[in-house]
């Protein structure tokens, strides 16, 4: 997809920290923006600040791990605006707790949040794509996916986040041909608001909004954060330009060089060891 004006947008977790950095950009590209979150009253005021900037929005409720939720928004949204082509599955949901620590629920929440919240979102919104001949998919993955090793006690969110990063990048293969296009967006070091809300917006059927911040471990620094709207550029550049990865911090190559190559180097190397002992055996 080239073209971003008039064309229909749908941000989820657009009412708060990168989503709503990604739907002013939108908006301020000439798309017309569906800003939907589980917090509702966050979505409306996004979409009021799109339209004093002069853009276009609208505001839509909705739990991006119910299906039944999606469905739902996604009626109201086209009733408003048509076929939904640009569609940025964004919301997300952390803790930092160790294994032994976390709870049935707390593993459910983040999953069906972060990963499934996207897969729902694919699965809702390719139709419409296919049936255009065009579209794209931005999902919001994490730097906590793509170098997994980076953060300690992290793993259901790992998880979800690494599992975002192959949906996205088999997407595209899957894709090929059809006009529609996909973006995995590795997000690393933004200013939001995760850490102090995260805790508001559990939703209902994972145990409902509860009293904890989340506490980054005392082993880990994590780099100095970036404000979503200085970022949110990236994510148009990936739409017009059709670009498989994005990541938001230059500071992460170094931490992919120096903890995800070598794992997997590590791998090959193993392997080839392997079937030459083997061979001259
Ligand atoms: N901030 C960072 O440094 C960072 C790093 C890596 C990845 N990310 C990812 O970036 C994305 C945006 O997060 P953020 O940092 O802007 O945090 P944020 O807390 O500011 O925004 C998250 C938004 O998602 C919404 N949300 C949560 N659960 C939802 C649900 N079930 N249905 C619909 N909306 C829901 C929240 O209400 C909130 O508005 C997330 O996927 C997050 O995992 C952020």
């Amino acid at each position: 997809m080239t073209e971003i004006a008039g064309k229909a947008a749908v941000v989820t977790g657009g009412g708060s920290g990168m989503g709503r950095g990604i739907a002013l950009q939108l908006a301020k590209e000439g798309a017309r923006v569906v800003v939907a979150d589980i917090i509702a009253a966050n979505a409306e005021k996004v979409a009021q600040e799109i339209r004093d900037r002069g853009g276009e929005a609208i505001a839509l409720g909705c739990d991006v791990s119910d299906r039944a939720s999606v469905r739902a928004m996604k009626a109201k949204a086209n009733e408003a605006y048509g076929p939904i082509l640009i569609v940025i599955p964004n919301a997300g949901a952390t803790s930092f707790k160790r294994m032994k620590d976390v709870d049935d629920t707390e593993i459910d929440w983040i999953i069906q949040v972060n990963l499934m919240g996207v897969l729902n979102f694919i699965q809702i919104f390719l139709p419409d794509m296919l049936a255009a001949g065009e579209g794209h998919f931005v999902a919001s993955a994490s730097v906590a996916g793509f170098i997994p090793t980076l953060a300690p006690d992290h793993v259901p969110y790992t998880a979800a986040k690494m599992g975002i990063i192959g949906a996205m990048l088999n997407l595209r293969r899957e894709l090929e041909g059809t006009g529609v296009q996909s973006t995995v967006f590795t997000v690393a070091s933004i200013q939001s608001n995760m850490g102090a809300n995260n805790s508001t917006y559990r939703p209902a059927r994972f145990g409902g909004p509860y009293d904890e911040k989340i506490e980054v471990p005392k082993n880990f620094t994590p780099p100095p954060r970036k404000d979503p709207e200085e970022v949110a550029p990236m994510v148009t550049f990936a739409i017009r330009n059709n670009r498989p990865m994005l990541i938001s911090d230059p500071i992460h190559r170094k931490n992919f060089e120096e903890q995800y190559l070598p794992i997997a180097m590590q791998a090959f190397d193993d392997v080839d060891a392997f079937y030459a002992t083997k061979n001259k055996g």
